[in-house]
């Protein structure tokens, strides 16, 4: 859901460029958006307990970002272009591509930026970069930093082809279209599938958790078709310690059964787990933590119910990801 601040944020965004004439030339160099707190630790670490401490999410990010840079101002013409940029008016991107592109972003990025790419714990905010905005769905401004990354800052580099570059940039650019003008997001119209072919696929695969007439019941009423897509790809963003934001579904918590050397098992709610110790809380709620001391330590056995998204994630075809939309969105 595009949230009422960062609506705001983006009209107050484009208001600001309408009446500032000194307009800074939107360079790839100089993004005017400064991400707060990049992370200091690399990608391939999951959440490792509470070493990070509280991070600020989205919510503690400047909520009206206005140009900053004095520089050279350009005519009008640019000046138009680039208002044009802003709001995201154009054509709307190619919506295999756009899907293509989220799948590409939902592996790789949203760790960081969040899988509608409006900011993560330790990611900017891409919807309002003006970097991507600026790149138009092209690839061309995104392409770079994709390719080497801002290491210093925590952006790792990622080995694309200009292929999958072009179809993050659409899924980026549809992105923007949606923030900038919510109705005319309807003519991405991704909803392009085949819902009898996505209702087989969904009795096959995804039948023994959910159900169309439970849990998912009116599920397309909730849910615009973005955010749906979303929702079925990944349903749980990765969070932070300290994050804000909704708690995780119940359904989604991840569980753990501790069996000890004695063999002794104790299972429930997986607290932490690293190198060294595990915790949990039990169905009485009392708490249990072990450490882990090599070979003798205690067996665990982590079970987490959202594994399944993942491993879909990686099976889905292009078609599977319209077909199964397609029938989600018959559930109004
Ligand atoms: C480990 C976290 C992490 C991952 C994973 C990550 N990014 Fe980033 N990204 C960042 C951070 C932090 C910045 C801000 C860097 C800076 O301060 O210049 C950033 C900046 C960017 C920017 C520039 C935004 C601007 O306005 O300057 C783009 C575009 C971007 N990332 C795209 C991506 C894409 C696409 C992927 C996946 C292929 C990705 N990122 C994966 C952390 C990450
Ligand atoms: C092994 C169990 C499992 C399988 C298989 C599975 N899911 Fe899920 N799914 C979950 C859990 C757990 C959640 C998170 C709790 C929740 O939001 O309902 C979830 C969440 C969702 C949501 C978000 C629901 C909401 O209200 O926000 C959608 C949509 C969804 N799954 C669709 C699918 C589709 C489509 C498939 C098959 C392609 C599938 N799931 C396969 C367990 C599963």
């Amino acid at each position: 859901m595009i949230s009422k601040r960062a609506f705001v944020a983006v009209l107050f965004t484009a208001v600001a460029l309408l009446l500032t004439p000194a307009l800074a030339p939107l360079s790839a160099q100089e993004p005017q958006i400064p991400p707060t707190n990049p992370p200091a630790h690399p990608p391939a670490e999951p959440p490792a307990g509470a070493a990070n401490g509280p991070q600020p999410g989205p919510a503690a990010k400047p909520a009206s970002p206005g140009p900053t840079q004095q520089g050279a101002a350009p005519g009008a013409q640019t000046r138009r272009n680039a208002i044009g940029d802003f709001l995201a008016t154009g054509p709307p991107p190619d919506p295999e591509a756009v899907a293509r592109g989220e799948k590409l972003f939902v592996t790789n990025c949203a760790f960081c930026h969040g899988s509608n790419a409006r900011g993560g714990a330790t990611g900017p905010d891409l919807v309002r970069s003006v970097l991507v905005l600026h790149d138009e769905g092209t690839g061309k401004t995104i392409g770079p930093v994709i390719l080497n990354g801002r290491p210093d800052k925590g952006m790792p580099k990622f080995s694309f082809t200009d292929a999958q570059i072009k179809d993050v940039a659409a899924f980026l650019r549809s992105r923007n279209q949606a923030a900038a003008n919510r109705m005319d997001y309807k003519i991405l119209d991704i909803n392009t599938g085949d819902p009898k072919a996505g209702e087989a696929y969904f009795t096959a695969h995804c039948a023994k958790c959910h159900s169309p007439s439970g849990d998912l019941a009116h599920i397309a009423s909730k849910y615009d078709a973005p955010s749906l897509q979303n929702k079925f790809l990944y349903p749980i963003e990765h969070r932070y310690p300290g994050m804000p934001g909704p708690p995780p579904d119940p359904r989604a918590e991840k569980t753990v059964t501790v069996t000890l050397p004695s063999g002794e098992s104790v299972s429930g709610k997986l607290d932490h787990l690293d190198d060294f110790s595990v915790s949990l809380s039990d169905a009485s709620g009392e708490y249990h933590s072990w450490n882990i001391d090599g070979a003798s330590g205690p067996r665990i056995e982590v079970h987490d119910p959202l594994k399944a998204h993942e491993e879909l994630l990686k099976q889905y075809t292009d078609a599977d990801m319209h077909n199964i939309l397609a029938y989600l969105e018959t559930l109004k």
